[in-house]
This record gives C-alpha cells, sequence and structure tokens, in this order.
C-alpha cells in the first residue's frame, strides 16, 4: 500500500464508523500562543477534549501535518523524521476504550493486513491517582483472540524483557499522555490521560540491525533497538490537572494519533522510513545532484536532506519564511544543516529548490498548498541556499584573518564562526588542521552548550506565556487584552488587529498592526477606556455563533479559524450587557474569561514598541 492508500484507508474506515473528516490544521498553530507548531493532531483539538462543543459532532478524525523541532537532532536513524503526518480520530465524549480498542485492531489487522501475531501493545499500570487499566488489557485480549492469538499481560521489566508477553504495563513515562508529559509536569488546566500505543515486530534479526539507540539488556517494545516501533497511541484523555491532582473532565475522550510514515513502514515490513513512497522522488533528485547513491555510507546525510528539506517545504507553504526568529529561525536551520550534509557528499550545485520541487509534486494532492505555493517554496529555499553558501565563504576568509593574526583558532573562534557564519565545528577543525594546529573541541561545546541553555531559556519563556497556565493572573490578563484591543481599535481605526499575544501572571503583551509609534495621547486615552471598562464591571459572557451571525452582530478576531471555513461554530466573548446597550467588545476566542471585569483592577500601559515593520507591540500590567 502507498502512503496514498494508507491514508485514505483511514479515513475512510472512521468515515463508515461516524467521523466527520477535518481538514489539516496549519503547521503553526491558530490562535495559541502556548507553542511555536503544531506537533499532534490534538492540539487543534484542546478547547474540544477540554469540554467545548465542537461545531462537527463528537466523532472526527483528521490527517494532520505535524513538526517537532526538538527531533531535529535526531534525525539520521532510519525512524526520526521533524515533519510527519499523523493519522487522528476523536470521541469528544462518544465512543470510549471497547470501540477504540476494537477498531484499532481491524483497522490494522484487516485494513492494512499486518499480521496480529506482530502486534504488540502496552497499557497504564496505574500509580497513586489513577487505576491500573486492567478493562483496556481485557479489550487486547479479547482483540487477540478474535485473531487466534492469547495475549498474556505482563509487568514491564527492565531485566525480563518481553518475558512472552504481549500486553506490558509501563508506569507513567511510557502510558500516560499530555502535551506536557508525565502527570507532575502538566501545568493546572492541562487535559491529558492514560494510554494504550501499539507497536509492529520489524523480527527479532533487525535487533541492532540499524539501531537508533545504543541498547544492552534484554529486548522490550519501548528499547529503540531496532526491532518495534511504535505504530500508534491511544489517548483515554479523561483527566484536568488541578492544583492538588486530578479532577474528571466534563467527558471521557479518545485521542487517537498514529504515525502515518510509521504505519507505511510496518506495512512494507521495512524498518527504513526513508525508502517509503513519498520519499522517492525527493531521493532520486539527490542521487542526481551528488552522484552518489543512498547506502549504509551516505544514509546519514540523505535523510538529513530528506527530513529536513521536506519540513522546510511544508514550513514555508504554510507561510514561515527562513530568518533569525521564532518559526522562521527553524526553517533557516533546517535548510542550512540540509545543505552542510549535501556538501559532505558531494553536492556541487544549488539543489534546495529542486528537492522542494519534488515533494510538492509527490504531495500535491493530499496538501494543495503546496502547490499553490510553490513559486514561494523554491524562491525562498534557493535564497536561502545562496545566503548561506555566501555565508561560509565569509566565514572562510574570517578564518584565514584569524589564522594570520594568531596562528592559531581558539574553541571560542570556533565557536564565533558558527555562530556569526553559520561554519560548523567539523569545516572549522578540518582546516586547523590542514594548517597543522589542533582547535579546542571541549571549549567549543563548552560555549555552545551555554548558547543552547541561553536560547532554551528564551524558549521556554515564549511557551509559557500565552494561556500556557489558566491562573487567577493570567485570565484576568486575558481579559483586559480585549478591552485594550476594542479600547486601541476606539482610538486608533478599524484597521487595528491582533498579531500575537502573550501573557504571564506579571504582564500581558499585545501585537498590532498599526503604521506608526502611538503618541503618549492616544496612549493616555487607550488606557482612560480600558479602565473605564472595568470601573463599570461589565459582565462577560460567551455565545456559540456561526460565521455569518458572529460577522453581523461585530465580532472581531481571528475568522479564518478552519471550523468557520466549514460553516460551523464559533465562540464570541461579549465584554458587556447586550440587554441594556451594545457590549464594548465582541471577540472571537477559545476562553477562559473573568466573569466580569470589576476584578481587573488597574491597567497601566508600560511600553509602546515596534516589533516589526507595521507591527506595534503594547505591555501592559494590572495593578
Ligand atoms: N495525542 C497523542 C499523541 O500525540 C495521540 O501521541
Amino acid at each position: 500500500m502507498t502512503m496514498r492508500e494508507i491514508r485514505q484507508a483511514y479515513l475512510d474506515f472512521f468515515s463508515a464508523r461516524g467521523h466527520q473528516i477535518l481538514p489539516s490544521a496549519s503547521l503553526l498553530p491558530e490562535n495559541d500562543a502556548t507553542t511555536l507548531f503544531t506537533g499532534s493532531g490534538m492540539q487543534p483539538m484542546v478547547p474540544y477534549l477540554l469540554g467545548e462543543p465542537h461545531p462537527k459532532g463528537t466523532r472526527l478524525a483528521d490527517v494532520q501535518k505535524c513538526f517537532r523541532a526538538g527531533d531535529i537532532e535526531e534525525v539520521g536513524d532510519n525512524r526520526h523524521t521533524t515533519f510527519f503526518e499523523m493519522l487522528g480520530n476523536w470521541s469528544l465524549g462518544d465512543y470510549f476504550k471497547k470501540e477504540q480498542v476494537g477498531w484499532m485492531f481491524a483497522f490494522l489487522t484487516r485494513e492494512l493486513n499486518l499480521d496480529p501475531a506482530r502486534l504488540y501493545v502496552t497499557v497504564f499500570r496505574g500509580n497513586d491517582q489513577v487505576p491500573r487499566d486492567e478493562e483496556t488489557v481485557l479489550l487486547w485480549k479479547d482483540a487477540f483472540v478474535s485473531a487466534g492469538i492469547e495475549a498474556a499481560a505482563v509487568d514491564f521489566s527492565e531485566r525480563d524483557g518481553l518475558q512472552g508477553g504481549r500486553i506490558f504495563y509501563y508506569d507513567e513515562k511510557k502510558n500516560w499522555w499530555s502535551r506536557s508529559g508525565v502527570p507532575s509536569a502538566m501545568p493546572v488546566g492541562e487535559p491529558g490521560g492514560p494510554d494504550t500505543e501499539m507497536f509492529w515486530d520489524f523480527g527479532p534479526e533487525r535487533r541492532l540491525h540499524e539501531a537508533s539507540a545504543f541498547v544492552s539488556g534484554p529486548c522490550h517494545v519501548n528499547c529503540d533497538c531496532g526491532r518495534f516501533i511504535e505504530i500508534g497511541n491511544n489517548v483515554f484523555m479523561q483527566y484536568l490537572k488541578t492544583e492538588d491532582g486530578f479532577d474528571p473532565l466534563p467527558k471521557q475522550n479518545v485521542d487517537f494519533g498514529g504515525g502515518l510514515e510509521r504505519l507505511a513502514a510496518a506495512v512494507a515490513d521495512d524498518p527504513d522510513m526513508f525508502r517509503i513512497d513519498v520519499f522517492d522522488r525527493a531521493r532520486e533528485r539527490i542521487e542526481q545532484v551528488t552522484r552518489v547513491s543512498y547506502q549504509p555510507e551516505t544514509f546519514y546525510a540523505f535523510r538529513v536532506i530528506l527530513d529536513h528539506l521536506r519540513a522546510a517545504t511544508f514550513l514555508i507553504a504554510d507561510g514561515v519564511a527562513p530568518s533569525n526568529k521564532d518559526q522562521g529561525y527553524y526553517v533557516r536551520r533546517l535548510i542550512r544543516r540540509a545543505v552542510r550534509f549535501g556538501n559532505k557528499i558531494g553536492a556541487r550545485e544549488a539543489f534546495c529548490g529542486t528537492i522542494a520541487d519534488a515533494y510538492i509534486e509527490t504531495y500535491l494532492d493530499a496538501y494543495p498548498e503546496l502547490a499553490e505555493g510553490r513559486d514561494r517554496i523554491v524562491e525562498e529555499m534557493t535564497k536561502e541556499e545562496a545566503k548561506f553558501k555566501a555565508s561560509l565563504e565569509k566565514g572562510l576568509r574570517e578564518f584565514e584573518k584569524l589564522f594570520s593574526s594568531r596562528s592559531a583558532v581558539s574553541g571560542v573562534d570556533a565557536f564565533n564562526l558558527y555562530q556569526s557564519y553559520g561554519f560548523p565545528w567539523e569545516l572549522t577543525e578540518e582546516l586547523a588542521r590542514e594548517k597543522g594546529q589542533p582547535v579546542d573541541r571541549a571549549v567549543f561545546q563548552e560555549e555552545f552548550k551555554k548558547h543552547q541553555d541561553l536560547s532554551r531559556a528564551g524558549s521556554q519563556q515564549k511557551f509559557a506565556g500565552g494561556l500556557a497556565d489558566h491562573s487567577e493572573e493570567v485570565v484576568r490578563g486575558h481579559t483586559a487584552t480585549h478591552l485594550l484591543h476594542q479600547a486601541l481599535r476606539t482610538v486608533l481605526g478599524a484597521h487595528i488587529e491582533q498579531k500575537g499575544s502573550n501573557i504571564t501572571p506579571e504582564r500581558l503583551r499585545f501585537d498590532f498592526s498599526h503604521p506608526q509609534k502611538m503618541t503618549d495621547e492616544e496612549k493616555a486615552r487607550v488606557e482612560a477606556i480600558v479602565n473605564e471598562q472595568i470601573q463599570k464591571d461589565l459582565p462577560v459572557h460567551y455565545e456559540m455563533l456561526d460565521l455569518e451571525e458572529a460577522k453581523r452582530r461585530g465580532a472581531i478576531g481571528l475568522f479564518e479559524d478552519k471550523y468557520a471555513a466549514l460553516s460551523g461554530k464559533l465562540k464570541v466573548y461579549f465584554i458587556g450587557d447586550e440587554a441594556t446597550a451594545p457590549s464594548f467588545s465582541r471577540e472571537v476566542c477559545g476562553g477562559p474569561h473573568v466573569e466580569s471585569t470589576g476584578v481587573l483592577g488597574t491597567f497601566t500601559i508600560q511600553k509602546e514598541e515596534a516589533v516589526a515593520s507595521g507591527i506595534r507591540r503594547i505591555k501592559a500590567v494590572l495593578g
């Protein structure tokens, strides 16, 4: 089966079981400041898993584009990619464990024809708050028995490995799922739950064949020795993190996610994901450009190029251009890494544009946005590749200069070359070696780590912004942001549009479109209007409206929401009492908000500044 056939088989299977099929959301999360990229199919579903009604009903399925920036360094083995497609199905308080387990077993064994004797599963062994998931074990046992297989359930043990089992109990490190991981890492207000994962057995002979990690000790399904691969995860999303533990969510939900590429590798029974059909065209082009073939000595470089340029193609299609910040920084890094590895295996001409073009051809049926963005994608790729090459040449001159003035290059110099010109360590070392000089790698690494820690701290701050937590201060800041948005429109005009927002317990930050600096007088008026609304202690409420109605009633906000496009309902927050007068603010938003504005205190603008051309930023506090 090709990737396209598997994708379709999955959607047909769930459509036949009453699911509405949703289009993939963008790789750039809409209206969600908590994360830079869409990294799982459930991300756009969070409000609905938390209890908000979904306009398309309680059974949903899709194939979602995903990007996980954290995996960039993992790429190179036979299974890791930064971009992937995730099959997803959701029950929003509709069916639960029984249906999900039965359907998954049927889908894998009957639609994809996977041999049930080579499927293994894991379940949650329980902790002091959530019980051991014996119900799911019984369901799996029934499913396996229906295929003539007695499935034994055992506790996972590091020492004993498989123990003849087929169903394994693992702890919360493996069988608990939330966007932030284990229960203790979840912020208050985050949904999560126990899960049951499914694995494909490539066969004992694959053990350590091309291992993605060094493994000692007995093999088990999660051990990464290369024998097993996880092909899907059924999360029983039924808990909400609270200050002192968990509350049940209003409804018991199912959140299934399965890597399409991994399923295709299982179907082909070939552990090398880079041999599945979607990579064929791009792989052949790399072979043409480099005149080397895809073989063990070149696996690593090919995989980096294949993965990184596919991810960059999709990211650019969704609107990110290579740059030095935020999402653009990752696109830049992906392209530059791919170029380096291309050079390593002998690419002499520019190749990023042609590889992007290969992917556009490959995916244009399933993702028409690629064809629409074709020229832009190819142009951005080509431009970035050229920029990087120019930068490397400059770096080379800088290296020569450094060397002639000091006759040695220090680890700090090497890091500066890397930092300023994208000069990879290996290159500096090689050049220095040609001149008979060593470079201190430990110093280079130390500098590198310092830099990484700094940028990590930076991005943590960014992720923690938005509405990552639903603490009282943050919710107050959120409602104040709506007041600010409307006040800006009142004072500056209707061209004001939200370009971003980030709220911490300490302050709120709001980015908006406006061509020039605000005057002191404008700032004072905005402040006064916001404070006036606070003093009136206006009630806050929301209504679910369809797109037309929301527009008619003057709601502002992100109408390009994909559900709106499907003529579904939107959640619109109103600040003010509609019964007596038009409300002060009407805005499309997922919430949460305070009940009335009186609790906001005093609103003060601390700073107004430019963040990009045509975009201003206000930082404000509530006292
Ligand atoms: N949301 C779950 C995952 O990403 C299904 O694994």
